[in-house]
């Protein structure tokens, strides 16, 4: 199966289910993040907008009220079930289910934004070329990724928690860190290359860290969120009954020292990027 085509499964299957299951948590985790990247990329009234991997839509939301009166917003994801979500909440967007890079779009964006969308590419370069094509000659994209796990306390932590307890459920290691996935873009010497090579320049690039909150309720609601919609669930989504109460035992010695009363919030990292097309 080709790398996009595994894209393709997992987010109209476990991913996409994952975060049309919990859109409301997932959506208040990443907002600071997305609103950040919208805060640099300064949309205007009347421009025309595309959102890469823009999911369930409350991206789509936001960007549709920065750009009024005048303006309009295309949405464009790999997974119908979370672009189903999106419709659902009555977004003002042309929604189109499909690959971000496999597309031929009527006239050219005036901005792009993603939050979380372009890490997921097989070929980067070959993606963010597309993408490149299909901006106006003033045109801009914005978005936010990942920094590298160790970074990321909110996720290498529980993760490492399971991955010891239950090593059997670990996935075989990326054969490289610019793997397809939520940290392909965590080097930013790598990213910067692929944003040049595909013909964008200017590219500003400065990190973003905050904490995400795991819970405010005490640590059994902790493990839970973790297990089921951070990305851990992924490596529990087969695990036996035994195998996830040791997960679930390794989580709860692992995350309650990090309390702060019945709040635990973890480090995150990302980078904030704007590049232009010209
Ligand atoms: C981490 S989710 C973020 C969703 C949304 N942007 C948000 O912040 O709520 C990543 C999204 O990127 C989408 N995606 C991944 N690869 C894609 C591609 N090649 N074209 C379009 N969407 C893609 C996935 O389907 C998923 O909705």
């Amino acid at each position: 199966m080709d790398r996009n085509e595994e894209q393709r499964e997992y987010w109209n299957g476990p991913g996409g289910q994952r975060w049309v299951t919990h859109q409301d948590l997932l959506d208040r985790m990443v907002r600071p993040f997305g609103l950040a990247a919208l805060a640099q990329l300064n949309l205007r009234p009347g421009e025309r907008v595309l959102d890469v991997g823009c999911g369930c839509g409350e991206t789509l939301i936001e960007i549709a009220q920065a750009v009024r009166p005048g303006g309009s917003v295309v949405g464009v994801d790999l997974s119908a079930s979370m672009l189903e979500r999106a419709r659902q909440r009555g977004v003002k967007a042309e929604l189109i289910v499909g690959d971000a890079a496999a597309q031929r779009f009527d006239r050219p964006f005036d901005a792009m934004f993603s939050r979380f969308g372009v890490m997921f590419f097989a070929d980067a370069v070959a993606a963010f070329t597309r993408l490149h094509a299909a901006l106006a000659p003033q045109g801009r994209i914005g978005f936010v990724c990942w920094r590298e796990p160790a970074k990321n306390l909110w996720v290498s932590v529980p993760m490492a928690a399971v991955k010891s307890a239950v090593p059997e459920l670990a996935p075989p290691p990326p054969a490289s860190p610019t793997e397809p996935g939520p940290f392909a873009f965590a080097d930013r010497s790598y990213m910067e290359r692929v944003l040049r090579e595909a013909g964008f320049v200017r590219a500003d690039i400065v990190p973003f860290d905050t904490e995400i909150e795991l819970s405010s309720t005490g640590l059994d609601d902790a493990v839970e969120f973790v297990l089921t919609a951070t990305p851990i669930s992924r490596l529990v989504a087969d695990a036996s009954e035994s195998q996830r109460e040791r997960a679930a035992t390794a989580l709860h010695g692992a995350l309650a020292p990090r309390f702060q009363g019945a709040r635990l919030a973890l480090p995150a990292a990302a980078w904030l990027v704007l590049a232009h097309a010209h």
